[in-house]
């Protein structure tokens, strides 16, 4: 793992927004797996700069995203869809139709999640694989657990999780108990992976994750056995190290 320690959140964002950007000069026609979450807000921004300065063209970019809530619509503010639309794909000449996250409203769970890994099988695979991290060690929405999963399964998110993202509807009740999402084997399956991770709050877990045991109680941990991880992480969140 390649752990690049930079000052705070803008600097993360920065570097961040570097690494994806040499990606797609390098393969234009490459496929992106993308994230939510708070994290990568200011490393979208950053592309988008990039693309208005007229030095990214998205224009044979294919992306998949790693998750998304069950039962929310695309127009729901807080889908992951409107998230990628309003954070980035409307700023820049992607062509939607490249764009690739489950979809939330497929009520048959089984379906969903098999015609997902057909998606990313049948784009050839994730080029470079970029990923929050929750509080628990999660990626995607691979929560604590008993076993590593291989594929795109639907999750029943924990407490720690929907306290988390609570702050982002208009109360608890509101946020979706389920939610669908890569695998841990999805994700392993990524050529590179672009970790970025910010703040005090994920020092402890930032630690177990890179130094302690692979354990699915820490569904991030398994990035230890990944042979391209690229870790971004500010001074706050690398503080335990
Ligand atoms: C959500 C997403 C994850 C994300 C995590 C951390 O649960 N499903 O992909 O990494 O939150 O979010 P944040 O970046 O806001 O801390």
């Amino acid at each position: 793992m390649r752990i690049y320690k930079v000052k705070d959140y803008d600097a993360m964002s920065r570097k961040g927004a570097a690494i994806i950007a040499a990606q797609i000069i390098s393969k234009p026609d490459c496929v992106l797996g993308l994230a939510t979450g708070s994290t990568p807000i200011g490393t979208y921004k950053n592309l988008i700069a990039a693309y208005n300065a007229g030095d990214l063209d998205f224009s044979q970019v294919k992306s998949a995203n790693l998750d998304e809530y069950r039962g929310l619509p695309r127009d729901n503010d807080q889908s992951y869809y409107y998230f990628m639309y309003n954070n980035l794909f409307k700023h820049v000449n992607i062509d939607m139709n490249n764009t690739n996250i489950p979809d939330g409203m497929n009520p048959d769970a089984d379906a969903e999640c098999a015609r997902y890994e057909e998606v990313i099988k049948s784009l050839g695979g994730v080029d470079l694989q970029l990923l929050g991290l929750g509080h628990d060690g999660h990626i995607g929405f691979n929560e604590p657990n008993d076993q590593f999963d291989k594929f795109t399964h639907c999750v029943n998110l924990t407490e720690m999780t929907i306290e988390a993202n609570k702050r982002f509807f208009a109360s608890i009740d509101d946020v979706p108990r389920q939610a669908y999402t890569m695998g841990c084997g999805t994700i392993m399956r990524a050529r590179k992976i672009l970790m970025l991770v910010s703040g005090a709050d994920k020092a402890d877990i930032l630690y177990q994750v890179v130094n302690g045991p692979v354990t699915p109680q820490v569904p991030a941990s398994i990035l230890q056995f990944h042979p391209d991880v690229t870790l971004v992480a500010d001074e706050a969140a690398l503080s335990k190290f």
